[in-house]
Order: C-alpha cells, then structure tokens, then sequence
C-alpha cells in the first residue's frame, strides 16, 4: 500500500493522536529545557544532545546531522520501517483501525461534499450580504447602524442578513445545489412542512477558516424576545469543526503575513467585540465565540504569536472561562496575560463607554496569568486563618510547579510571600518537594560551524522541502524569491512548476490535487512535502530568510565544483579562459549573496 491510500484527515488524526513527545519518549531520553525537549541524537553519535523535539510544532531536528521530521518519520527511522507500516504502528498505539477500500470510497465521498459545502458557502454569503445591501431600512441594518458597526467592518467580515425563512432554500436550488447538500452544509433545515433558511430573519455573521473561506454562520437575533436564542450557529460540519475556528483568525494570520511585527493576540468572547476592537484599528484581535478554548485553539494561535491577552466577559462566567483558557493556553506554551473588564460587560461596551485609549490602556496593562491566578485565587481565602493559608499556599505552590520556570518562580513565590507573610525559604522547600525537578542543564551552543556542517545534499533537499511545503500551506505566497532553487527537472522542481502555474491562473489548489498530478509514495520527496511539520511561524518566518540565502550559496558552490573540474579536463587554453571567466562570475555572485 502506498501513501495516497491514507487520507490526510486520517493522517492528520493519526498525527493529533500520538503527541511526538509521548512516542520519543519510549526510544530515547528526553530532557526539557526553555519550552523544547533535548536528547542525543538516534541518528548520529554524540555525547551532548542536540536532538531538539517542539512539541507545540510536533517537530524534530538534530543540530548536529541535520535530521528532521514529523512523529511519523521518527517512528519510520526508529523501527526501521516503510511510511504505511509507521502509520499501522501509531495507528494502533493510538486505537485508531487502519482505513479499509470502503473507507476509500467513504474519503472520496467527504472530499466531494467537502467540495459542495465550500461552494454553498460561498452562495449562501453572497446572498447575504446582498440582502443586507438592498435592504437598508430592515431591521438587521437597523440594528447594525445601532451598534455602530461601520460599512467597512461590513464589508471586512461579510456581514448580512437573512431576511426571511424561504429565499435562501429557493436561491440555492435555482443556483443547482441539492436540498441534501444545502442540509449538510449547514443552512437549511428540514421543519415538518417545508425546508427554511436555518438562520432566517437574522443578521449574519461569516465565520472563516484560517485561509478566508467562509466554514459557518453565527446569525443573531435583531429582535428582543425571550423565546428567541440570542445566536443561532453552523453545527459541526464537513468543513466547520467549532474546536479549530475562531473568529477573526483569518485576519490576523493575514497580518502576520504582511510581516508588520505582529507579536500578541487579543482574545475577546463576542463577534461584536471583535468587530468593535478592528473597527478601532486593534486588529490583531480574535474571537472564542463564547465557547471554551481548545487544544487545537491554543496550537493555532502558537503558530502566529508567543503571547495572548485575555480579555473575556466581565462577569462571573467570563473569570471561569478565563481560568480554563489561561491553563489551554499556558499548556500549549504561549505567554498568556489577563485583562479583567471593569465598568462594562464587554470589550465592546469599554470601547464605547471609555475609548479606544482607554482600551489599549487596559490591554497595555495587563497583568501577567500566573500574577492573575496567585492574587484572584486568594481572595476565595481568609489569609488571616491559619486553615485558609494552608489552603491557599497548596493551591498556589502547585500552580507554580505547573506553570514557571525556576527564574520565574523566585518572583511569584515573592508574591505568595507578601500575601501570606510566611519566610520566602519554607515555601521554596514547599515547592521542591512538590517533586519540581531543577533543570542545571543549557542548551547547546548553535555554534557556526555545526550550521556549516549541516550544510549538505540532505541540507538543501531537506530546506527546499520546507520551502514548497510553506507554499503548498500559504505559509510564503512570493514564489519569485526562490526560484533559482527551483531550476532543475527534479521532483521538486516540477511541484515548484505546478504550484506556480496554479497560483499565476488564481487557481485553488490544495494538497489532495497533488495526489492527481504526481506520483506520491511514501519515498517520494512530494511526500516529505505534504507532511513537512513546520516549526512556531515565528522561528520559521525568521529562518526562511537565512535558508533562502545558504540554499542560494550552496546552488552556487555546486555549480562552482562543477566547472572547476570541467576545467580540469578542459584541452585547449580557450576552452580553460571561458571556464575562468565563467567561474569568476559565480564568485562574484557568491560574494554578493554571501552579504
Ligand atoms: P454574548 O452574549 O456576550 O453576545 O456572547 P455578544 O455577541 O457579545 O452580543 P452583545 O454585545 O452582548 O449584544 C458572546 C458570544 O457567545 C456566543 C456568540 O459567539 C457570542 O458572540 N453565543 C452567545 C452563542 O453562540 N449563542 C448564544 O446564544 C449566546
Ligand atoms: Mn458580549
């Protein structure tokens, strides 16, 4: 069996299943050190590790021979085994059956309604949306001139409006699309007397995945009544998984693209805060939706910042849900701080009562989660009880020991200290025996020449594997800037070629297509393409640079070996003098890149 009988969902889900640190785990032993765990590389012999795992990126590389992969690569290299055998392996230690031909077919079936959903989507926005424009006196118009929410915040979030409970089913069907699929996208529901519009007479907000195609609708009620929700939302679909999507995500992800500098995401519950904090220009905002942070939440946002500002509801449930998100978040390794509203329910209502100042004010003084959790969690004590310090210097140490590193730990055992006024050393005694393990240990130097060692054939498949699995992600969109990497009639080359005819026709192409237009197996680099794991964007977005640039130096030098031993056996004096020549430009060329 080859790797195009796997589908990349069950890839994906095998991969989500078995965490890349569990699996090293039991092959070799890892050490944790600032946010990586290091062991000694399996791959080559060394007495200092250099083997790095990034459990939030679920990536491996060796510093020192330059290897790198995903949890199904390592487990291929560790037992010596074939993609698909790998894959049985994590499969089963995960419980998951492998996929049979009826699954096959079961795949080829969600791709095509996978299809089908994202088209009508599209139709169903669009028409929306013209609702809302050719309506400006109805009622969802009404209410967004109430909440202020400005035609440019309409246009970015594709805002409309269901203004009835039969014109969507009817566009669609005129548009082609089956009552079936328009149930399955999510849309039209089935009453017992007709179909209707799942979110009629209210207005709607467009839900996006990280590339801008809309996945759902949250559509909210414009007329006050208690026998109305106030929100009716997409359930889970082919296309919607509720636990991956936040809202505004892909706005954000799009200004870290544009490579301004973005470092921290603000978290906000509802779509109009949201919307209210862009309309103001705070636009590195996001929304949960009202619903409890996940995972796969807390992994995306990783993957575009290192740090998140809390800043949810100001009522009671808004501080339980900040406490869970604060432990998603911290787990998944983002530096989280904490905004707690007071004065207004909302980051909407605080824009509008106090300004947008006043807001970043707020946000600009943040506090510190860890800070939060210690100072909010004692006031449910009597601190002048002896029972209720007990308590509370538990509660406390353990979350210390869960969450800080021992520098940090000095500064909040300090705050413990002043709220408890008991001597800094017993609590730090508390601690260790809380079974926090100190960690003595540095990093390994990267020192230049390790870097030049790694600078091999391996090296450069292995960069030009990462770079075309950027674009095949949209992680890079300007293709121009390396294609001198991409010259050849290789492999590579050729998904270089393929890409970028799609993107010069504006076409879509997404991972599946390669499955039609190359032959994929699990040898094949295309493969290594497709489930290349890509490091935080943040080290990836300053590494592309600088592997662009020794990829270019390495092309260079190649070419450079190459004519000097062409001169070698060259016969005449002339033919010697080109050669020269030839090789003088490649040095000047070198010394430029090499700037
Ligand atoms: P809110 O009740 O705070 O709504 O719920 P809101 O959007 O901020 O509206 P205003 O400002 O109070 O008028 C926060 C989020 O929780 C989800 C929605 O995503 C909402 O934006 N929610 C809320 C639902 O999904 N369903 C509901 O019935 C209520
Ligand atoms: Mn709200």
């Amino acid at each position: 069996m080859t790797r195009g009988n796997l589908s990349s969902e069950f890839l994906d889900e095998v991969r989500s299943k078995n965490d890349i640190v569990d699996i090293a785990s039991k092959y070799m032993t890892l050490n944790r050190r600032g946010g990586n765990f290091w062991a000694c590389c399996p791959f080559h012999s060394e007495k200092t590790p250099s083997f790095s795992i990034k459990q939030d990126a679920q990536f491996y590389k060796c510093f020192g021979c330059g290897e790198s992969g995903n949890v199904i690569s390592l487990v291929m290299k560790m037992e010596n085994v074939d993609f698909y055998t790998a894959v049985e392996i994590l499969a089963k230690s995960a419980g998951l059956e492998m996929p049979t031909e009826a699954d096959n077919a079961e795949m080829a079936k969600r791709k095509r309604d996978r299809d089908i959903a994202y088209q009508i989507m599209r139709a169903t926005t669009e028409f929306y949306q013209d609702n809302l424009k050719n309506a400006p006196d109805s009622p969802q118009a009404q209410y967004l001139k109430k909440r202020g929410i400005n035609a440019e915040m309409i246009e970015k979030f594709k805002i409309g409006a269901s203004l009835n409970f039969d014109d969507l089913p009817k566009h669609l069907t005129k548009l082609g699309f089956k009552l079936d699929d328009m149930i399955m996208a999510g849309v039209v529901a089935r009453g017992d007397y007709r179909v209707y519009d799942f979110y009629g007479k209210r207005l709607i907000f467009s839900i996006c995945n990280g590339f801008g195609d809309v996945v759902a609708f949250s559509g909210r009620s414009v007329v006050e009544s208690p026998d109305r929700t106030k929100y009716k939302n997409t359930p889970q679909s082919v296309i919607f998984n509720k636990s991956e999507i936040l809202f505004g995500f892909n706005y954000v992800r799009d200004l870290k693209k544009q490579n301004l500098g973005l470092d921290t995401i603000v978290i906000v519950e509802g779509h109009i805060d949201v919307i209210s904090c862009h309309q103001v220009g705070i636009t590195n905002t996001i929304g949960c939706m009202g619903t409890a942070l996940t995972t796969q939440h807390a992994r995306r946002i990783k993957q575009l910042v290192e740090n998140v500002i809390l800043c949810l509801d100001g009522d009671s449930a808004g501080a339980n849900a900040t406490y869970k998100a604060i432990d998603v978040l911290k787990d998944a390794g983002l530096n989280v701080r904490v905004v707690r509203l007071e004065g207004a329910k909302d980051p909407d209502e605080f824009i509008k009562k106090f300004g947008k100042a006043n807001f970043l004010d707020k946000l600009s003084t943040a506090i510190d989660c860890v800070d939060f959790v210690l100072t909010d969690s004692a006031k449910k004590y009597d601190l002048n009880s002896n029972a209720g310090k007990t308590k509370y210097i538990k509660e406390a140490l353990n979350y210390i020991s869960k969450f800080s590193t021992p520098a940090e730990q000095e500064i909040y055992l300090s705050l413990v200290q002043r709220l408890v006024k008991i001597p800094i050393d017993a609590l730090r005694k508390s601690l260790n025996t809380l079974g926090h393990k100190e960690v003595k240990s540095k990093e390994p130097e990267q020192n230049v020449d390790m870097v030049q060692e790694t600078l091999n054939d391996n090296y450069i498949t292995e960069s030009k594997i990462m770079l075309l699995s950027a674009v095949l992600y949209k992680k890079i969109d300007n293709l121009d800037e390396i294609e001198i990497l991409f010259k050849g009639n290789d492999e590579l080359s050729r998904l270089y070629n393929y890409l970028k005819q799609k993107l010069n026709e504006n076409k879509e192409y997404n991972v599946s297509s390669l499955f039609d237009n190359f032959e994929i197996n699990n040898n094949s680099l295309i493969d290594k393409v497709i489930n290349y794991s890509f490091p935080a964007d943040d080290v990836f977005a300053n590494g592309i640079k600088e592997t662009i640039a020794r990829v270019k130096l390495y092309e260079i030098q190649q070419e450079r070996e190459k004519l000097t031993k062409a001169m070698s056996q060259a016969t005449s004096s002339e033919e010697k003098m080109q050669y020269l020549v030839k090789l003088k430009e490649l040095t000047d060329l070198y010394y430029k890149e090499k700037k």
